[in-house]
């Protein structure tokens, strides 16, 4: 057995047979995911189980999967309004922890695998950091979407002995984040040509990241059952979101004045990480490196009708 690897999942012989439920299908990540799934031709029963048939906050979330049968649960839920969550934190605990922890004892029950995405958002309280963060490094949120996300990292281990952990960040995808009401990407284009100007925060670095990006590594790490443990998957590079917003009008071609604020400037209600980038080293030597986020991008305005 291959280090790390608890045999389980997969448990009904080569992929072809197995069955991936799908949490969170209709999601900027989710949606991807499903369509990668799609590109590469349906390389395992793909079961996307939206809101409308299962309502991730129930106390009887564990119950009702135990009624289903899978062998892998990828989980792209999430509660993430990040500024909404500081008032909200029953809920972004329910969804964000408690339920995670349903669904890894659900797939403990099962012998399954539970593949669940969390977030850099996790790291940010080490307020030196100015090097890629590891898969290993101690974690330390500064608000309560990140403690929520941290906790679902910390109680799915202890529920199910076959937890892959996925941190994501910063992403953008065909979708528009569905929690947010729309992506970075889809706002600065429409603040830009609504306006002519935006002001965007300079002192928080970040992986911008294509979701198309992470659902490969996705379909990869379910298909190729992956080493448990945690991963980081993000475009290669970082940016500040005032840097990340001047490619995305330079890539869409939106002629519009961008300037620099602080996060003081902004007056967000929650704290932000001022450094977030995480390490794509281990994905690398997994799963080879990563693309730049900026080529993410000009893949993503390519398939939209924003640039
Ligand atoms: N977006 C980012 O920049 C970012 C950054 C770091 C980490 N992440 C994490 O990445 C994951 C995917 O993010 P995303 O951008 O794809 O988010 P998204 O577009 O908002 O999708 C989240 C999905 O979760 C579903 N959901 C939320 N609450 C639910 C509930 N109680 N029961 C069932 N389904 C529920 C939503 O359903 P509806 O479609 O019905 O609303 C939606 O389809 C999340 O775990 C998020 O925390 C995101």
């Amino acid at each position: 057995m291959a280090q790390g690897d608890s045999g389980r999942g997969n448990v009904r012989g080569n992929s072809g047979d197995m069955k991936v439920l799908l949490l969170g299908p209709d999601g900027q990540l989710g949606h991807d995911f499903r369509k990668a799934h799609a590109d590469a031709g349906g390389p395992f029963d793909l079961v996307p189980v939206g809101r409308d048939r299962l309502d991730v906050s129930t106390p009887a979330l564990e119950e009702q999967l135990a009624e289903r049968s899978f062998d892998v649960l990828v989980n792209c839920t999430g509660y993430h309004k990040t500024d909404e969550v500081e008032d909200n934190a029953g809920l972004a605990f329910l969804v964000n922890a408690h339920a995670v922890e349903r669904m890894a004892r659900a797939c403990e029950r099962q012998g399954a695998r539970f593949i669940h995405i969390s977030t850099d958002y996790v790291f940010g309280g080490d307020c030196a950091r100015n090097t890629p963060l590891q898969e290993g490094d101690p974690i330390a949120p500064v608000n309560v979407y990140g403690a929520s996300k941290a906790l679902g990292e910390a109680l799915a281990p202890l529920a199910c002995g076959d937890v892959v952990v996925v941190r994501v960040a910063s992403l953008f995808g065909a979708r528009g984040a569905r929690g947010k009401g729309g992506n970075f990407v889809e706002t600065i284009v429409r603040l830009a040509r609504e306006r002519g100007h935006v002001r965007v925060v300079d002192d928080q670095v970040m992986s911008p990241t294509a979701t198309v990006d992470v659902a490969r590594v996705l379909l990869r790490m379910v298909s190729e059952r992956c080493e448990v443990g945690t991963y980081h998957a993000v475009n290669d590079g970082c940016a500040t979101w005032y840097e990340f917003a001047r490619e995305i009008l330079a890539q869409a071609g939106v002629e519009a004045r961008v300037t620099p604020c602080s996060s003081e400037d902004y007056q967000a209600r929650a704290m932000r990480p001022r450094y977030s980038v995480l390490s794509t080293r281990k994905l690398a030597v997994r799963f080879g490196a990563p693309r730049s986020w900026q080529a993410g991008l000009s893949e993503y305005l390519s398939t939209t009708s924003l640039a």
